[in-house]
């Protein structure tokens, strides 16, 4: 197995720091630079060191096409590096100027529905146009070559949130020329893998195939897959166009662009190896309709994402909002204390960063009531202020941290084709197929206990885990089932669930008896499945004396799985309804290992104590090894010596924690720390241990 480190260096070792600040647009303030240097002033005093700027600069860089004003942007940069603030330098392309647009119309996006739209907006252009692509890479290489020796510049933050998708011709023709590319040029092993009999919509020359439409073709789950694929293959080349002249002229400047968390229109496991450090974007309802902790644990497993993206290397927080986020239907204010919580909840999970959007309430347009450490007030005079000032100050003290990284016993198999595939399907309970949801309440457990998790996607290196978890599988792409098996043989814990191996990587469906080919591994076969309305109840009932020492009964609802044990043994029957007494929950011993599977859903009860059990069983790496109340978790990062725990509290009371004997030393106050600790509402307590 590959080792891989326990230390990373610092995202530019420049600067070997946490680095604290947020989008910045001074371009919006041309008019008057008295808030220039109003800005330089409140930055230090908000304990800032990085501004992201010109991530919507192109009219002010490039006001006409061919004339370039980098005057507003040389004063920025050197009043950023006069002040010991840091530019994470962004390329422009995610919102071009109007003489473009007018001049060029392919760069504007074509909709789904073949209408070309308008100029406006942002993050709205044809990823394939030539002309883009052309004017994009021509003004990074500009800013490349004019910052490249600029003290100021610390990283490249390019584009913005690439998304979408645009269906124009010049995309179209793309398409077909990478679909002949996979398909080896031959129109019948395409037909074939679409199940293009289907209907009869055979092809029968490429120009014939068009991307999905709502008043064309939707029906091909092959086409829709293949084209979801082609999205992402084409951002990607947009994307290593910009980065061509970043790399050429800075080799040495990291390379990031910012994601949106389980954003599913793209899939960030393409975009990570083209990337040098991985940032993304997180705006959670805190204090909305799910308790605090609920949601918690959810944005943790997406913060955990990050992490696995590039084998457990520290990434980003990007972007989050410093106080309300304006595009929620409800603008909610963060209540005390969770300002520093959310922002030490990402420090935990592995971000060596925490920034905001947005640095400075902008005077018009859509986001001038967006949260921001500067509002429309103009001082340092608020509590959203006092709360950024107080997250900078206490992250100066975390620089042991920087690098540093966990690696996780465990593994939540998170899928973007899975999710794709499953989205797209027909069956089960449509509005309730929750693949995401699944794959957290599995997680949750977990997070609970403090066991360190990776998410990763079926294509990582399952070797060096102990237990792989991989929740409705439904996809199986080639190999995956194999690495499965070797996985399980050589000693390892795999736990799947219903509605697993059941289709390829085109989208077809295994013949032969489900769970297809991870049959042999879970060592059952799945005849068919039901599906409840909310209504219908049925349980589970555990038999005596498991292995697992679980006891009595639980509830099954939505999905329960009929199945039959092959070579696995029963742990769990059904009680009631046709299938009474048939199995719930097998484990068939495979190799050196086991694996389980789940074949109804349930509340979190029976994830809680079946998860419980096995943590028990593997004996699996926990931060801190105590119990922790509900709604506390406790994280982990070390550099393979030091071992720095986060303890962080997601309810608004107080709450304790027994370290017992362990001993500590609070980050924070310095102080040593053992016993019971306390912890306010939203409190988090940063330990090292001793
Ligand atoms: C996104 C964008 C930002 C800003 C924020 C507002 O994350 O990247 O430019 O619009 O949303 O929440
Ligand atoms: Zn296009």
């Amino acid at each position: 197995m590959f080792m891989k480190p326990m230390k990373y260096p610092p995202i530019n070792p420049k600067f070997p720091h946490f680095l604290h600040g947020g989008d910045y647009n001074p371009d919006q303030w041309k008019h008057t630079p008295e808030v220039w240097d109003e800005d330089m002033r409140l930055m230090k005093l908000a304990h800032c060191n990085v501004m992201s700027v010109g991530i919507f600069s192109w009219a002010s860089l490039e006001p006409e096409e061919g004339k370039f004003e980098f005057g507003w942007l040389d004063t920025i940069m050197d009043k950023l590096a006069e002040n010991g603030v840091y530019a994470i330098l962004a390329t422009p392309s995610g919102a071009r100027p109007a003489w473009l647009a007018a001049k060029y119309p392919e760069v504007l996006r074509v909709l789904p529905n073949r209408v070309r739209i308008l100029f406006g907006g942002r993050h709205n252009h044809c990823y394939t146009s030539p002309v883009y692509r052309e004017k994009t890479r021509l003004i990074n290489q500009k800013l490349a070559e004019r910052y490249k020796d600029h003290p100021a510049l610390l990283a490249w933050h390019v584009s913005n949130e690439y998304g979408g998708e645009c269906h124009c011709e010049l995309c179209q023709q793309a398409f077909r020329e990478w679909l002949k590319k996979k398909y080896d040029n031959d129109l019948d092993k395409l037909n074939r893998a679409w199940w293009t009999g289907f209907w009869s919509h055979t092809y029968t020359d490429w120009d014939q195939i068009q991307s999905p439409a709502p008043h064309g073709e939707g029906s091909i789950h092959g086409l829709n897959l293949d084209w979801k694929r082609f999205v992402t293959h084409q951002t990607i080349e947009f994307m290593k166009n910009e980065i061509a002249p970043l790399r050429e002229i800075t080799p040495n400047v990291p390379v990031t662009t910012n994601f949106m968390g389980t954003y599913t229109g793209l899939n960030y496991w393409k975009f990570a190896p083209e990337l040098d450090v991985i940032s993304w974007d997180n705006y959670p309802r805190w204090h909305g309709e799910e308790p605090d902790w609920e949601l918690a644990y959810k944005v943790a497993f997406v913060h955990d994402i990050n992490r696995s993206l590039k084998g457990g290397k520290p990434f980003m927080l990007m972007e989050s909002t410093p106080s309300m986020t304006n595009w929620m239907k409800v603008a909610k204010l963060k209540r005390p204390g969770m300002h520093l919580l959310s922002s030490i909840q990402a420090v935990a999970h592995g971000s060596d960063t925490v920034q905001y959007f947005q640095w400075r309430k902008s005077r018009g347009c859509v986001e001038k009531f967006h949260g921001a450490v500067v509002d429309h007030c103009g001082h340092e005079n608020t509590r959203v202020f006092r709360d950024v000032a107080e997250v900078g100050k206490v992250l100066e003290k975390l620089d042991p941290i920087i690098g540093t990284t966990v690696r996780p016993e465990v593994a939540i198999i998170y899928d973007w084709e899975n999710r794709w595939a499953i989205d797209d399907m027909k069956g089960l309970i449509q509005d309730k197929k929750d693949y995401l949801l699944t794959c957290q309440s599995h997680y949750r457990p977990f997070w609970e206990n403090g066991v360190p998790v990776d998410v990763i996607d079926m294509d990582c290196d399952f070797s060096g885990y102990k237990l792989l978890i991989a929740p409705m599988l439904y996809m199986v792409r080639p190999g995956v089932a194999e690495r499965i098996e070797k996985f399980v043989e050589e000693g390892g814990t795999f736990v799947t669930t219903y509605w697993s191996g059941i289709v390829d990587e085109n989208d077809l469906c295994f013949l032969g008896g489900f769970p297809g080919p991870l049959r042999k591994v879970t060592g059952i076969w799945s005849e068919e499945i039901d599906a409840l309305y909310d209504h219908d109840v049925n349980h589970v009932v555990l038999k005596d004396d498991n292995p697992l020492g679980l006891k009595g009964e639980y509830e099954a609802r939505e999905l329960c799985d009929l199945i039959h044990a092959e070579t696995a043994e029963v742990l769990a029957t059904y009680k009631s309804d046709f299938y009474a007494g048939r199995p719930a929950l097998t484990v068939n011993s495979f190799g050196k290992g086991k694996a389980y599977y789940i074949a109804f859903r349930n509340n979190g009860d029976f994830l809680t104590d079946f998860y419980g059990a096995l943590i028990k069983e593997l004996n699996l790496k926990r931060a801190v090894d105590t119990e922790l109340p509900q709604g506390v978790t406790a994280q982990m990062r070390t550099d393979g010596e030091r071992v720095f725990v986060f303890i962080l509290n997601f309810v608004p009371e107080e709450r304790q924690v027994d370290l017992k004997e362990m001993r500590f030393k609070d980050m924070i106050t310095g102080e040593d720390v053992t016993g019971r600790v306390s912890l306010p509402p939203y409190g988090v307590k940063i330990l090292e241990r001793l």
